[in-house]
């Protein structure tokens, strides 16, 4: 039955949870979703008719822009719930300024920003039961926006479908990865579109990922396209080099991601007295740092991810083994982060964001 929510979102239930059939405690990443999903056409200039339906399948024409030219981007988020029942997600504000950065790099219209919240705090009431309390479990929200035009000429759509589904998840990665520094293939490129969330940008990386997989390594690191010589960003996550007791990441440009994580980590560093640096880094000041005993650490930070050790990393056929720290970085950021999340300590950045 259709019932009229106060900000104009149209409800449908499903008639039956799913979510007795699912063990909490065995989640592989991206595999599960939620009852529900959030729905919001774009036509004739305007975003109309937002709707929460039971999760299901789409039916889009195969003249969808979206199939022929890739015309969509994309969000990561998380929300979170504390022993007490409450619910939260981590800085959201962000999520909605950059899927509206995406979307104008791909000529793709912006997204109201009520219809956004709205959207996905009533998706988060209704599903609340997926979200389990307890440091390590989370919501894992994913917002997208496609090109749902029947119409295979090269340009923008007319029409854009947005939707929010949620799935229950656990770690992303479950141990240290192992990476290769790219040497060859490139994931972004000056006046790219290396730091929208656009769908293209990961297609683009699974067949060189496929190639580093064979090799033994889950990750490429990818360096500037022009030189290979600058690490930029792992493609799934940002990254942090730590030397001595100095951090080092790679600015934002046009090349890479602009992480929530990342800007989080780089605030919990200042607050933390941990001195970071934002700033190129080389290659070979990173095998240099390796070869001297002065390279303690390399962790990736992402939404998905949250903050994941490099075990190992390749450059040019030689392999450099990570040492194992006690007291990382990685895992002080994490805990740091999560405690944060899980409402379990101070938020003074006001990172917080209650679903009420
Ligand atoms: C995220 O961390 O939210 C991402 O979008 C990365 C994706 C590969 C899961």
């Amino acid at each position: 039955m259709a019932e009229i929510h106060p900000n104009e979102i149209v409800i449908v239930k499903s008639e039956q949870s799913k979510i007795n059939a699912v063990d909490f405690s065995n989640l592989t990443f991206g595999r599960v979703f939620t009852d529900h999903m959030f729905v919001c056409d774009f036509e004739d200039g305007k975003w109309r008719s937002p709707k929460i339906m039971p999760y299901q399948a789409l039916t889009i024409e195969p003249s969808a822009r979206v199939f022929h030219y890739g015309q969509a981007v994309f969000e990561g988020m998380k929300a979170y719930k504390d022993d007490n029942g409450k619910i939260f997600m981590f800085r959201p504000d962000e999520n909605y300024r950059r899927i509206n950065i995406s979307a104008a790099r791909l000529a793709m219209p912006e997204f109201p920003e009520s219809y956004f919240f709205d959207g996905l705090e009533t998706l988060l009431k209704l599903d609340s039961a997926w979200i389990k309390p307890g440091v390590g479990n989370s919501l894992y929200i994913r917002p997208f926006v496609i090109a749902t035009e029947p119409a295979i000429s090269a340009s923008p759509a007319a029409t854009y479908r947005f939707i929010i589904i949620c799935s229950p998840a656990k770690a992303y990665y479950n141990d240290p990865v192992r990476v290769l520094f790219a040497e060859k293939f490139s994931r972004s490129a000056d006046g790219g579109v290396g730091f929208a969330k656009a769908a293209g940008n990961y297609a683009a990386q699974f067949y060189p990922t496929s190639l580093a997989q064979q090799k033994g390594f889950q990750q490429i690191i990818w360096t500037d396209a022009s030189t290979h010589e600058y690490l930029e960003e792992a493609g799934t996550m940002n990254i942090f080099f730590r030397v001595g007791d100095k951090l080092i990441t790679a600015p934002n440009n046009d090349r890479i991601l602009d992480g929530v994580t990342r800007k989080s980590v780089i605030q919990l560093a200042e607050d933390l007295g941990i001195t970071c640096e934002v700033r190129r880094v080389s290659v070979k000041e990173i095998k240099d740092a390796a070869n001297n005993g002065s390279l303690k650490e390399i962790f990736g930070a992402g939404t998905a991810a949250v903050i994941s050790p490099v075990s190992a990393f390749e450059h040019s056929g030689d392999v450099y083994e990570m040492p194992n720290i006690e007291h990382s970085y990685a895992s002080l950021f994490k805990k740091t982060l999560m405690d944060i999340q899980h409402n379990l300590s101070e938020d003074r950045h006001e990172w917080r964001y209650e679903v009420l």
